[in-house]
């Protein structure tokens, strides 16, 4: 037997109807902040990500899913969003006309190699959006705000958003030449990975997975403390912000996150100080690396999946329909003929409705309109059928009235 592969899952009945619940509520909420759709492809050239994300990430070192084509070209399957928009962004010249911030969102399968367990996988969905153009604390705060609110729409209320600012360029460099004074005489006592880090990108090893817990790590500089006077502001400005729109969040002074493009405000979603559900911040310096003008960008990605586990865990009701309107029953070829059109019909309508077409008998098609739980059904019978009636019974109550066929869209409006 073909299995499906380590850390991807099929989604299928109950679990594709949640889903289909929350991108219905997460749209909505983007159409609010006048976020547009973008589908980009599921690889690209492996230099935007190996570039974009950072050569020295632990994403790019061990988790990205690397190949070449028939045609010799190095792809990448993308491992996060960000990069792709930020591609289409420079490929399309969206910034020759930036009279207003370009605002996108997207809600795509990621590759990562990874080793699975719950809420990580190799193959996720993230939901995440982007805000080309506005290097202004106000796109920072509304990027917080959308992120926000779709937790919260989602029923998850014991959320926390925890934010950071690794400041200006001027600000992180200051920062990296302390953190390496730091570092360098305790390097020997982290793992190999860091050791490796030390001089190409020592930030990422703030957050090395290995060594998360040592002393070293715990009391190493912070960014905050090596903020110039702008990127102060800038910080207490966003603070404001959030206070004003009513946002719960704490500074996390720890939090560096995993990415090398960004810079100023970082921040991630937390659920009852546990695990983050979703992360973001600035990147005011993306486009440029990737081969476009200087065009500052804030954007953030959920954890789909992590989200769903939570919604569960939290006991968040999502409303699932596990029934159907209406199920039409026959016994001879004309009244089969019949259950053809009407189905048909009853659908375009905007009805959902079943009928047998598995050669059923009389009482097993019976079976069937409790296994969908159909609120209605109608046994076609020709004798009526020739005076154009049916008879449409209630399932719950078992009350029954004879009824018009083209009179039956009318009826079923007024009783559901
Ligand atoms: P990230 O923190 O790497 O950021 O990923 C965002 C979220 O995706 C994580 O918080 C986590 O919930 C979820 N995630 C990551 N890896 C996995 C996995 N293996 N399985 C399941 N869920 C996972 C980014 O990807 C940035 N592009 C976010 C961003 C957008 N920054 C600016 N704009």
């Amino acid at each position: 037997m073909i299995t499906k592969q380590k850390g991807t899952y099929d989604i299928y009945g109950e679990e594709a109807k949640k889903r289909a619940y929350v991108d219905e509520i997460l749209d909505s909420l983007c159409e609010k902040y006048n976020y547009g759709y973008i589908e980009t492809p599921v690889f690209e050239a492996s230099e935007l990500f190996h570039r974009g994300v950072g050569e020295a990430t632990d994403m790019v070192q061990k988790e990205t899913y690397d190949f070449k084509d028939r045609g010799d070209r190095m792809l990448t399957l993308r491992p996060e969003g960000t990069a792709g928009v930020v591609r289409w962004f420079i490929e399309n010249k969206l910034y020759g006309n930036m009279s207003e911030p370009v605002k996108v969102y997207y809600n795509a399968k990621m590759y990562r190699y990874e080793r699975p367990q719950s809420g990580r996988n190799r193959e996720f969905t993230q939901w995440g959006f982007e805000c080309f153009g506005s290097d202004d604390v106000m796109s920072d705060a509304e990027v917080i705000s959308l992120a926000y609110n779709a937790y919260r729409l989602l029923g998850l209320d014991n959320i926390v958003v925890r934010i950071n600012s690794l400041g200006d360029d001027e600000s992180r460099n200051r920062y990296r030449d302390a953190l390496l004074d730091y570092l360098k005489p305790r390097i020997n006592d982290l793992c190999e990975d860091c050791q490796k880090r030390l001089e190409k990108n020592p930030l990422r090893i703030l957050d090395c997975k290995v060594d998360a817990d040592s002393d070293i790590i715990k009391n190493a500089p912070k960014t905050i403390d090596y903020l110039n006077d702008t990127s102060k502001e800038r910080f207490d400005k966003l603070k404001d912000l959030l206070d004003l729109m009513d946002i719960n969040y704490e500074v996390d002074v720890n939090l560096v996150r995993g990415l090398d493009y960004y810079n100023h405000i970082v921040f991630e979603i937390v659920l009852n100080d546990s695990y983050a559900l979703g992360g973001g911040g600035r990147y005011n310096g993306l486009v440029e690396t990737l081969g476009g003008p200087n065009i500052p960008g804030v954007g953030f990605a959920m954890g789909y999946d992590r989200t769903l586990l939570a919604m569960e865990e939290e006991g968040v009701h999502i409303p699932i329909n596990d029934s159907i309107d209406i199920y039409l029953l026959y016994v001879s070829s004309s009244e089969k003929d019949t259950a053809a059109y009407l189905a048909q019909d009853l659908r375009l309508n905007g009805f959902v409705c079943e009928t047998d077409m598995m050669s059923k008998s009389l009482k097993a098609q019976f079976k069937s309109v409790d296994r969908y739980n159909a609120k209605y059904f109608i046994v076609l019978n020709d004798e009526d059928l020739k005076d154009n009636m049916v008879t449409i019974k209630d399932n719950k109550t078992k009350e029954e009235e004879k009824v018009n066929i083209n009179d039956l869209v009318d009826y079923l409006d007024m009783h559901m």
